[in-house]
């Protein structure tokens, strides 16, 4: 290994969201942080090289979008994901969620349906309500240890008339890589009905071995004129707090109604920061990614081994992508509070509760193993000897 992903940083007192919140979200700083989405690894030597020569121009002007770093995108997703992105398809967002929230308020009526697919990413159900718009739940259901979409109940929303569907790919929690005939058939009661589709593809550079993600864009003409691509390479070079991402749209329709809107809100300005650190990751972070990779893919089975030796009652999905961990935890027989004062409490470890990705998350907790085994260890030792009393 070049990059060496055992090795602990100090995050503290660095205005992390992740570590130096434990006290006033969970009432003492002791507590290991493996909640948000946000790992405990330095970047690609290049996005820091990148950023350090910007920082040091000294003069942090308005600044605007090069076509290198547009075709860094491109050719990132060409020579990934085999999808070759048209130039004029690209825009920027300042987020994804933001990019979601927009499309919900642009592409529904107020007070109309809008259909995700739950458990789910929280603020998939904020972007709908926040917006004035009705959560229409596709519930995920369990086959063979691993999520899968109910068809069935799908086409019966579009025939009530829901006309947006936010999907989550890969997705997110439980860590489902989309194959190509899920996908399909998803994408055929969309056309079939007029739904648009807005793709959240954040996790998409983290499929583990094994398993290739599809853009969802990429399926068809027909499907890629119905989507909103909503994409960004934050999750996968540990970049979340640049605040960078951008969607890819081949409908002129949907990408002007967008862009007019960003407009609007005058968030269209480039970042002084971001464009150079993306830049750097998609042109030199590709060796650095395949790495961190294979570690977060033993992270996982080190997790589950761990689980299956020590609290065999917790039921970890093994997921396909993302660092994200999803165990379902109910044979404990708590409910939310009660798995909360567990973590916080009696184990001093933060994981995410599972309620928040909907009534299906109750009794599971999502655990981000993004980070040195040393302390992914540690954390799992604090849980399971903890959690050990609630065994029966
Ligand atoms: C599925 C999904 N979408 C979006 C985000 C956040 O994106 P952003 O920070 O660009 O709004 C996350 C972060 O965890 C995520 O898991």
């Amino acid at each position: 290994m070049k990059y060496d992903f055992d090795r602990v940083l100090d995050r503290t007192n660095t205005h992390s969201y992740k570590w130096d919140q434990a006290e006033k979200l969970f009432g003492s700083k002791d507590i290991l942080p493996l909640w948000v989405a946000d790992m405990d690894f330095e970047s690609p030597p290049a996005v820091k090289e990148a950023l350090v020569r910007r920082a040091e121009q000294g003069i942090y002007g308005y600044s605007i979008s090069s076509e290198s770093y547009i075709e860094s995108i491109q050719g990132w997703f060409e020579s990934r994901h085999d999808w070759n992105i048209p130039s004029q398809w690209i825009s920027q967002s300042p987020g994804i969620v933001t990019t979601l929230s927009l499309a919900v308020d642009l592409f529904s009526e107020p007070g109309a349906e809008v259909i995700l697919q739950s458990p789910v990413y929280y603020p998939f159900y904020d972007v709908i309500k926040l917006n004035g718009r009705k959560v229409a739940d596709n519930p995920l259901v369990i086959r063979n240890g691993r999520y899968e979409m109910d068809y069935e109940q799908l086409e019966g929303l579009m025939k009530n008339g829901a006309k947006l569907l936010l999907l989550c790919s890969p997705h997110n929690p439980g860590g489902r890589v989309w194959e190509r005939e899920e996908l399909l058939r998803l994408g055929e009661l969309c056309l079939q009905y007029g739904v648009t589709v807005v793709s959240d593809e954040i996790h998409c550079d983290l499929a583990l071995p094994g398993h290739r993600h599809i853009p969802f864009a990429s399926l068809s003409k027909e499907i890629s004129d119905i989507t909103l691509m909503a994409l960004a390479p934050t999750k996968t070079f540990n970049l979340p707090g640049i605040h960078s991402s951008f969607i890819v749209a081949s409908n002129p329709e949907l990408k002007r109604k967008f862009e007019a809107r960003i407009k609007t809100l005058s968030l269209h300005m480039a970042s002084y920061f971001a464009q150079d650190a993306v830049e750097a990751a998609y042109r030199e972070g590709g060796e650095w990614l395949d790495e961190l990779i294979a570690y977060l893919n033993a992270n996982i089975e080190y997790a589950v081994d761990y689980l299956a030796q020590h609290l065999p009652q917790v039921k970890p999905m093994k997921p396909e992508a993302t660092y994200l961990l999803w165990v379902d935890c109910r044979a404990l027989g708590l409910d939310g509070a009660g798995l909360k004062k567990l973590m916080y409490r009696e184990a001093g470890v933060a994981f995410n509760e599972g309620s928040v990705y909907g009534s299906a998350g109750e009794g599971y907790l999502r655990i981000n193993v993004a980070c040195p085994r040393s302390i992914l260890k540690e954390a799992l030792e604090r849980f399971c000897k903890a959690a050990g009393t609630y065994v029966k």
